[in-house]
């Protein structure tokens, strides 16, 4: 397995490194990336759905979701946000694809707008989401910090951001998906400050791996 630290001193798997399935995995491409979507929609679904439960997404919320893959956050999301709007970017056409077969109607209704674009070059003006999401795709952005920068663009003052992190598997190293250590969460969640983006809130919930929810907000 390649694993780096990279220049945020994190120890999860550095995305230029990666071959093969791990590719797969943080840029589904062609027919074998849309069978690898379907699996994450199944894996990832219970970690996903947890994290837009605690994130607290009103009716009238203007939401954000960076890294979408299949879709079930989205789906969730729509249902939250029902008289707001859900918009969300993937960098994989693969991904663009299946989200939107998988939220046809709210697509239809002009509720949902999939894009393709990168987390470090969001396609949207100033201050117009509510809330920002994203769930396993943080890690392997390339330049978090432009990343980060552009979440804060983006949001309203008083708007959030929520990072579902999942963490290293306690024993395993192979054929397991990778995780964050302690110290990459103090790292991170260090990291927000100086964009200027407050932790309000840090939780862990065991589903079969422990995933740490961050939460932080831009100032009013
Ligand atoms: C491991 S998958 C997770 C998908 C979904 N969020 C889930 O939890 O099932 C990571 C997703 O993030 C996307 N992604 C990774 N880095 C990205 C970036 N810098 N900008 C936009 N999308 C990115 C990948 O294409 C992929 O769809």
């Amino acid at each position: 397995m390649n694993v780096a630290a990279d220049h945020h001193g994190l120890n999860c798997e550095a995305q230029g490194e990666q071959r093969g399935w791990k590719r797969q995995f943080m840029r589904p491409e062609g027919w074998v990336g849309g069978l690898f979507g379907r699996l994450m929609a199944r894996k990832n679904a219970d970690q996903t759905l947890t994290g837009i439960e605690l994130f607290d997404v009103r009716p009238q919320d203007h939401v954000l979701e960076i890294g979408f893959g299949p879709g079930v956050g989205i789906q969730a999301l729509t249902a939250r946000a029902r008289e707001g709007r859900v918009c969300g970017v993937d960098w994989s056409n693969a991904m663009v694809a299946q989200a939107a077969q998988r939220n046809r109607a709210a697509v239809s209704a002009r509720r949902v707008e999939l894009r393709h674009g990168a987390a470090d070059r969001l396609p949207y003006p100033d201050a117009v989401f509510d809330k920002v999401f994203e769930a396993n795709s943080f890690h392997i952005w390339p330049d978090r910090d432009a990343a980060l920068r552009e979440i804060y663009r983006v949001l309203k003052p008083g708007g959030r951001l929520m990072l579902c992190l999942r963490m290293k598997h306690p024993t395993r190293t192979k054929f397991v998906a990778p995780g964050h250590t302690v110290e990459d969460i103090r790292t991170i969640a260090a990291s927000l400050e100086p964009i200027g983006l407050t932790i309000q809130q840090q939780e862990t919930r065991e589903l079969g791996r422990t995933i740490t929810y961050l939460v932080a907000a831009k100032p009013n």
